[in-house]
């Protein structure tokens, strides 16, 4: 194994006295979870839960594919099924959310279709967008598949949006100039390229799915990056905002919000997906660092500031 590996690994022994580990029995107050992990099953959970106190909801479910999650597989069933599925936790947990928030639901191409047909039942649908992922298994009978869809969704028309927190920073292809030959909002680092600052599109392509060189990295099977979890929480909420993951995973929505100074909670299954999280919650106390996220602006696919920054002049950016 190369000794650049980064990937976190944590003995389950380690953090078996932790007491941000709950699971829910009876109803319960918004100061019990609060940044806190629940180790329980959705469906188990659920009713527990208190109403209205969610600014960001973010669900990355497991998709309709045959997966295994350590202990947990989870199998692929007809759309039909899977739908029934979907609904039978969506529904219920519309309650937790705050008449202003905001939703964001993960899906591959085929789920797609099944997400939308629910979740426009109940919310307003305000875009779809388009994450393109580089990784991904090549086919023989079939185009790759390296894209996922992430439903953005709001409770109503009322919703906190900050268009200017996640604005990144591109080089510019055609750099037009106005008729005083002045850059037309772009500006020229030390080697004469030209750079601009971008407000986002729906078509997301400058995110890497998290590898064993990066600090982020576990080894759960569809760990989604801190970077995606960090343009999706900068954009929807503000600080001590209350931000909630039904499917937490490996903790990346929990750990991002951590940083970026907002509350989080999320539900998780499996007890070593838990311990990651906790392990990554204990790093993030001392290390904020979100990878493409650096002096407030968002960064090109495997750039890094720390090579931009002696291009810039200090009006750069
Ligand atoms: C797609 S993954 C989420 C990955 C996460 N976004 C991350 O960055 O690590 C879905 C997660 O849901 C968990 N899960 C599956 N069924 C569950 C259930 N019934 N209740 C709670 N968690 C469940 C799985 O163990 C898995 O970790």
């Amino acid at each position: 194994m190369s000794n650049k590996n980064k990937t976190i690994q944590v003995k389950n022994s380690d953090y078996l006295a932790q007491d941000t580990l709950i699971t829910l029995s009876d109803k319960s107050h918004v100061s019990f979870i609060e940044n806190k992990i629940i180790h329980q099953d959705i469906f188990d959970a659920l009713p527990h839960l208190p109403e209205n106190f969610v600014d960001l909801l973010f669900i990355d479910p497991p998709y309709n594919l045959t997966k295994s999650y350590q202990s947990h597989t989870f199998k692929e069933m007809t759309s039909a099924e899977y739908e029934k599925w979907f609904e039978a936790w969506f529904v219920p947990l519309l309650k937790i959310l705050k008449p202003t928030a905001s939703v964001y639901v993960c899906c591959d191409w085929k789920t797609s279709v099944s997400v939308y047909k629910i979740i426009s039942q109940h919310l307003k649908i305000k875009n779809r967008i388009t994450w393109e992922r580089e990784k991904g298994r090549g086919a023989y009978t079939n185009w790759k598949n390296c894209h996922e869809d992430i439903w953005f969704a709001t409770v109503s028309d009322h919703y906190y949006f900050n268009a200017e927190a996640v604005k990144m920073l591109r080089k510019v292809l055609a750099p037009y100039k106005t008729i005083h030959n002045q850059p037309k909002d772009w500006f020229i680092d030390n080697n004469n390229q030209p750079y601009r600052l971008t407000y986002p599109s729906n078509l997301w392509t400058d995110i890497t799915i998290p590898f064993w060189s990066m600090p982020e990295n576990t080894d759960h099977p569809t760990q989604k990056p801190e970077k995606l979890l960090a343009k999706i929480i900068l954009a929807s909420t503000r600080e001590n905002d209350f931000v909630f993951d039904p499917f937490l995973g490996s903790g990346t929505t929990a750990v991002t919000a951590k940083k970026l100074n907002r509350k989080y909670c999320g539900i998780e299954i499996n007890q070593t997906y838990c311990h990651y999280t906790l392990k990554r919650l204990e790093m993030a106390e001392t290390d904020k660092k979100i990878q493409g996220y650096e002096n407030g602006v968002f960064l090109e696919r495997n750039t890094s500031f720390s090579k931009l920054k002696k291009l810039f002049t200090p009006t750069g950016v």
